[in-house]
């Protein structure tokens, strides 16, 4: 079987997906995999033009991402040939231009099936604004939010100072600023006084027409790992500790500013709930094949709160999302294997 597996992509989590592509590159051709599978990789550069396998492959082994083409790339419509050969494509792609259902519905258009969840769950899982509504409606319990259309910030100064009052009143400080349609937590900041909401919110309208406000709460983040189409399974739980104000960019991305912590320590009751909502959110946004779903465990009045789901996790060696799997029982090679399979079913 030719998998195509494609990463890199015109997204803030570039690295992140060349090093998960690395991992999944060797969990699929591992002697665990005996010749199961031949790898045709294709990597987007960071302007979003294709390169095909030769260059994918020394990008593989080299971890360096590749210098970007000029804007837009000139060869938008020339896939590289290889991709005519491809069976079943493994896109590991974060944030937006992948994990969103873009490359998903290319992958619709011409007729090939992918791992990971179709066009509209991941255009949902990546919109913090329709995922929380999907939430709501599926009666899973979150934060209060409010969402925001750009065109309120850049109004004019009357109806900014009004939007700001309600954000006020509704939710209080501190408050949590967000970009609708981002990861790895890029253009997220956490605001205590109205100068800082106001330069939250205009900074978020820099990256996003949509935007959401919600309450901050003090928890514990913990984390399942969820597999599967029609029946999926959910692992272990994860929990995620730092030092610094919350689990921002540079905290999940510099060497030992998080520890990840599996399983978590948790009374069986939550963990079970955890379990239970986690599968509950994944058949609400309608994913398929996997995802990572993340909460907030409010110790004091034992209350989980759903935060958000991740429709193609970050899979490095050392990821939550593969780790959780090990250690309920499925090695990195075996989840792999399995993904390519729920792609084909
Ligand atoms: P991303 O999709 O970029 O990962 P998240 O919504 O998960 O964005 O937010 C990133 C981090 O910000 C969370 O892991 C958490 O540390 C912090 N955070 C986000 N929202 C809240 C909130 N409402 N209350 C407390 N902390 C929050
Ligand atoms: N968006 C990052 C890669 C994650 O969810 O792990
Ligand atoms: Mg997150």
């Amino acid at each position: 079987i030719k998998v195509g597996l494609v990463f890199g992509g015109r997204s803030g989590e570039h690295e992140v997906s060349i090093i998960s592509a690395q991992a999944i590159a060797k969990g699929l051709t591992t002697p665990a995999n005996p010749d199961r599978y031949e790898l045709i990789p294709f990597y987007i550069d960071k302007n979003g033009a294709w390169l095909g396998a030769e260059i994918a492959a020394s990008i593989l082994k080299t971890g360096q991402p590749h210098p970007p083409s000029e804007t837009p790339p000139p060869n938008f419509w020339n896939f590289p040939p290889q991709a005519s050969e491809v069976d079943v494509w493994f896109p590991i792609l974060h944030g937006p231009n992948g994990e969103d259902g873009t490359v998903q519905g290319l992958f619709k258009l011409v007729q090939k099936p992918w791992v990971g969840s179709g066009v509209a769950a991941s255009a949902v899982g990546m919109d913090k604004i329709l995922m929380k509504a999907v939430f709501a409606a599926a009666g899973l319990e979150q934060v209060a939010y409010l969402p925001v259309n750009r065109s309120q910030i850049w109004s004019d100064p009357c109806v900014y100072s009004h939007l700001c009052d309600h954000i006020e009143s509704t939710l209080g400080y501190p408050c949590f600023v967000k970009p609708a349609n981002l990861g790895s937590s890029v253009g997220i900041a956490k605001v205590k006084t109205r100068d800082q909401l106001t330069t939250a919110l205009d900074n978020a309208a820099s990256y996003d027409t949509r935007i959401i406000v919600e309450a901050g709460v003090v928890a514990r983040e913990v984390e399942c790992a969820v597999l599967g189409n029609d029946r999926p399974q959910a692992s272990v739980i994860g929990e995620i500790t730092y030092t610094s104000e919350f689990y921002d960019y540079e905290t999940k991305y510099t060497d030992g500013r998080a520890n990840l912590i599996i399983p978590a320590d948790l009374p069986t009751e939550v963990i079970e709930k955890i379990q239970a909502m986690s599968i509950t959110a994944f058949n609400a946004i309608g994913a398929a094949g996997l995802a990572r779903l993340d909460f907030f465990y409010v110790e004091k009045t034992g209350e989980i709160l759903i935060n958000e789901v991740n429709t193609l996790p970050g899979f490095t060696a050392l990821s939550m999302y593969p780790q959780l799997w090990e250690k309920t029982g499925l090695a990195f090679p075996d989840l792999v294997h399995q993904l390519v399979q729920l792609a084909l079913e």
